[in-house]
């Protein structure tokens, strides 16, 4: 109730009147009554007039449950929401719900992490109220070594959300950093259950640098945040919103191909690396070339000075641009 309420308040931009409200969900004066205090109890400015309504005036700096499924516009992609003020990983979280039946589309969101996990082993910070943490279960149809390309479906829909909510320009460090001006600003891990031939379930793990006022010395040169570079706190819950809106938007293509072959344009229009010089740092073998492109299983295409093109995959190498970051 409280999230339908906070969904028809939000939608008008001026008063409601309880009556309305009565009749659009079927319920008596006390349960909106009620529903309407709740509301303020979590944070929400809600201005009531007699003989005109409510009228919403405020709302608290919130990725709550009863906040996202009010402005979700998904069909499925975080149309159930687990909303937890601290875990240790959302990942960890979201995979043990995965195991006990946990629906394809449901969205782990926590505002603070105390053992955040990034890729090869490393940690990941999320300061409390600062940060996006979530994790997407997904139950896809998919051989299993098609699913790491689903870790690049989720960095565009990262970028894209946030050009569209921010109109800073995102763009995509292969595979899936999102970096602005040079520098990191998200981080994706994707962690999959599977068997020979059939996936159980994916968990796609989004960390998203929003309202943090100044980065850790130590990735100050190479991480940014969006406070930093819009010069101003963000809404979370808008942001969590759009990616989900994007995601589900660009899993269907990649479910149509069963990789990336429709997606490859609007991938490589924002991707940093594209006719850039790159070190490809691969066990053994380095050597650097102007990154051209990905192809359709997301492997990126590097020119190198003999003219050859080498298919670059994910998982084992790094890349590296030659001065920079990216
Ligand atoms: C990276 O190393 O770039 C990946 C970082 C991924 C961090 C996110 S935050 C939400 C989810 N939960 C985790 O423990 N990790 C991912």
């Amino acid at each position: 109730m409280k999230s339908r309420i906070l969904n028809a308040l939000r939608k008008q931009d001026g008063y409601v009147s309880g009556q309305e409200l009565c009749r659009e969900f079927e319920v008596s004066r006390t349960a909106i009554w009620k529903g309407i205090n709740q509301l303020k109890e979590e944070g929400y400015v809600i201005e009531a007039v007699p003989r005109k309504g409510y009228r919403i005036v405020g709302y608290p700096d919130s990725v709550g449950k009863v906040e996202l499924e009010s402005r979700m516009e998904t069909k499925w992609a975080g149309r159930q929401i687990v909303y937890l003020k601290t875990v240790n990983s959302t990942n960890n979280y979201a995979k043990k719900l995965a195991e006990n039946g946990g629906v394809h589309g449901t969205l782990v969101v926590a505002d603070a992490q105390t053992e955040g996990k990034g890729r090869r082993g490393r940690g990941w910070v999320t300061p409390k109220g600062a940060a996006i943490a979530m994790s997407l279960i997904l139950r896809p149809q998919l051989i299993p070594s098609h699913a790491s390309m689903l870790t690049l479906v989720a960095g565009m829909a990262v970028a894209v959300a946030i050009r569209g909510v921010t109109g800073l320009e995102a763009q995509i460090k292969w595979p899936n950093d999102v970096v602005i001006n040079g520098k990191k600003l998200t981080g994706i891990l994707t962690e999959l259950s599977a068997e020979m031939d059939a996936i159980n379930y994916v968990v796609t793990g989004i960390g998203i640098n929003v309202n943090i006022k100044e980065m850790p010395l130590e990735v100050r040169d190479i991480a940014t945040s969006l406070q930093i570079q819009l010069g101003k706190p963000l809404d979370r819950g808008a942001i969590i919103c759009e990616v989900m809106k994007a995601f589900e938007e660009y899993y269907q293509k990649f479910m149509e191909a069963g990789d990336m072959y429709l997606l490859t344009e609007e991938y490589e229009r924002i991707l940093a690396n594209k006719n850039k010089q790159v070190k490809v740092l691969e066990p053994g073998n380095e050597y650097t070339g102007i990154a051209r492109g990905i192809n359709s299983q997301g492997e990126l295409l590097v020119e190198r000075e003999d003219g050859t093109v080498a298919a670059v995959y994910a998982g084992e190498v790094s890349v590296r641009g030659i001065y920079q970051y990216v």
